[in-house]
């Protein structure tokens, strides 16, 4: 079938990670453009998506917005039969290459089990005329850096991380639907993507937002890995093109010729803020796996009539201008402007409203035999430092904690004694209860300052919310005492 004699005309769309930063540009221009077209948004809302990436489409008659995760099997197959749905665009996914590294479960559940899912209520009700696949250039692995021919839709999937290792699964999932099934899908494998409502924990929004705020931009490695980036702009007009003269069965790459090293995006922004690249740029450790170059063959979807129009200092000077106007569009974002954000347990159990969360320092207990308890540590120890912090008598607190269960607590809490209490103060009650000849020796300040690595190493935790709920709740020093050194006693 040729492209040109068989536009495609689809009457009711769902837009699969629609309040994502992608396709959030796409609905936006479909709603504009295509005023005949019904289009479903499906979303779970993730931590790196936003309604408000949206907000030109909430108001139309012929869109409807619906929260929900695509892993749930029962919540598709109603959309699709519910909404009539004749087409598919799958956006949706975990995206973030830093985080796969950390949960890459995660990307398994929602990248390969979510398409899943959806290829499954497709072939059930036995009613889609396109579904577009929304792949990445990822999936290719890296590209040699001398080479000047870039990955033709023919090339091997090579994936080098946990993401694009999930993005191979899912076309392969993609791929095998068509075969068995006759699934009418289309494969795009896309470039680098960057604009206005992309979460800042991807390059360029966040370079922008500590430049904004003077902070250093951290550099994963030396920089001189190269990546192609495209304008949001104009991968929507690509993912129009595809879904209109798109061929069934076929893959398309979305690609620019312009590559750049990552220290030259970060130079460039340096330039827009008017600042020195030699100060504002740090670089940090590498990434476990960091491909050098994505490079993409573009020819196949040129012939199709599309073409990038939007040049990189433009791009990047309206991005750096929206992100100025909108820094604020996700809440605190601190956490992703961070060099590896990987999400922490604390983080993705704010999910969930019936979890209590306690924050043990230094657990301390009377069980002075077992070598994990803290007193037993550094009674052991040739030298130890002296510095103060905050410790958490476990005879005392782990009462509390099924106490805190009883009263169904929320939330997070520091889970330590009020107060701080110093290695020296400890050893000084140890000799006073135990043992009578008990030595020990310091390390100078100097020595102290090469053995402590963490810059801080003094922690004091605020317990003033635990002692609250528990106003009986002894202070670090009391406790220790009571709940340790008088049944141990032997002086
Ligand atoms: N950003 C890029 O540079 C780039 C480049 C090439 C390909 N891609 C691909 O394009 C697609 C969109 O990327 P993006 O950067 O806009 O992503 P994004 O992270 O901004 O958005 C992904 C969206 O998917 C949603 N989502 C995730 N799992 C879901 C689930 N189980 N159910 C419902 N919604 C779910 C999230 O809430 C979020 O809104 C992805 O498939 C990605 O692999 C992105």
């Amino acid at each position: 079938m040729s492209s040109e004699h068989a536009p495609y005309a689809p009457k009711r769309i769902l837009i699969t990670g629609a309040a994502g930063f992608i396709a959030s540009h796409f609905t936006t221009r479909l709603i504009k453009n295509y005023p005949n077209y019904k289009i479903v948004a499906l979303d779970k809302l993730d931590y790196c998506s936003s309604l408000k990436n949206l907000q030109p489409c909430l108001s139309s008659p012929n869109f409807k917005f619906v929260k929900g995760d695509l892993i749930c099997a029962d919540l598709v197959n109603y959309l699709l039969v519910a909404e009539d749905i004749d087409t598919i665009m799958h956006f949706a996914a975990q995206t973030h290459v830093d985080n796969s590294f950390g949960n890459s479960f995660e990307f398994t559940n929602n990248n390969i089990y979510g398409t899943h899912v959806l290829l499954e209520a497709c072939k059930v009700t036995n009613q889609i005329k396109r579904f577009i696949h929304v792949s990445t250039d990822e999936v290719y692995g890296e590209t040699d850096l001398e080479t000047d021919i870039g990955n033709p839709e023919a090339s091997q999937l090579l994936p080098t991380n946990p993401y694009s290792a999930t993005k191979a699964g899912a076309e392969m999932l993609v791929m095998a639907y068509h075969r068995s099934y006759g699934l009418p899908t289309i494969t795009t494998r896309g470039n680098n993507v960057y604009g206005p409502n992309q979460y800042p924990e991807k390059l360029i929004p966040k370079f922008i937002l500590l430049a904004m705020k003077g902070a250093q931009l951290p550099i994963h490695g030396n920089g001189t890995n190269v990546r192609s980036y495209l304008h949001c702009h104009d991968v929507a007009e690509a993912f129009d093109v595809i879904l209109h003269k798109g061929v069934i069965g076929h893959v398309y790459n979305i690609g620019t010729q312009r590559e750049r090293r990552v220290i030259d995006v970060a130079e460039d922004i340096c330039k827009l803020f008017g600042l020195n690249p030699k100060e504002a740029i740090r670089f940090v450790q590498d990434r476990p796996f960091n491909d050098q170059r994505y490079f993409l063959d573009d020819q196949k979807l040129k012939k199709l009539g599309w073409q990038e129009t939007t040049p990189w200092e433009e791009g990047l000077k309206m991005t750096m201008e929206w992100y100025t106007k909108n820094s604020d569009w996700w809440g605190d974002v601190s956490a992703a402007l961070s060099p590896h954000p990987y999400l922490s347990v604390e983080e993705l159990l704010k999910n969930y409203d019936n979890v209590c969360t306690l924050r043990v320092r230094m657990p301390i207990s009377s069980d002075l035999s077992n070598p994990r308890n803290f007193i037993t540590k550094i009674s052991r120890y040739n030298k130890v430092v002296n510095i103060s912090n905050s410790m958490t008598v476990l005879d005392e607190l782990l009462p509390i904690s099924i106490e805190m269960a009883k009263r169904k607590c929320r939330g997070i809490w520091n889970f330590t004694n009020p107060g701080v209490v110093s290695h020296n103060e400890i050893l000084e009650m140890y000799r006073k209860y135990i043992d009578p000849k008990f030595k020990w020796e310091n390390f100078s300040l100097e020595e102290q300052a090469k053995v402590i690595v963490a810059a801080r190493s003094n922690n004091e935790l605020d317990a003033g919310k635990l002692k609250k709920e528990f106003p009986e709740l002894l202070s670090i020093k009391d406790s220790i005492i009571k709940y340790v050194f008088i049944p141990n006693k032997k002086t």
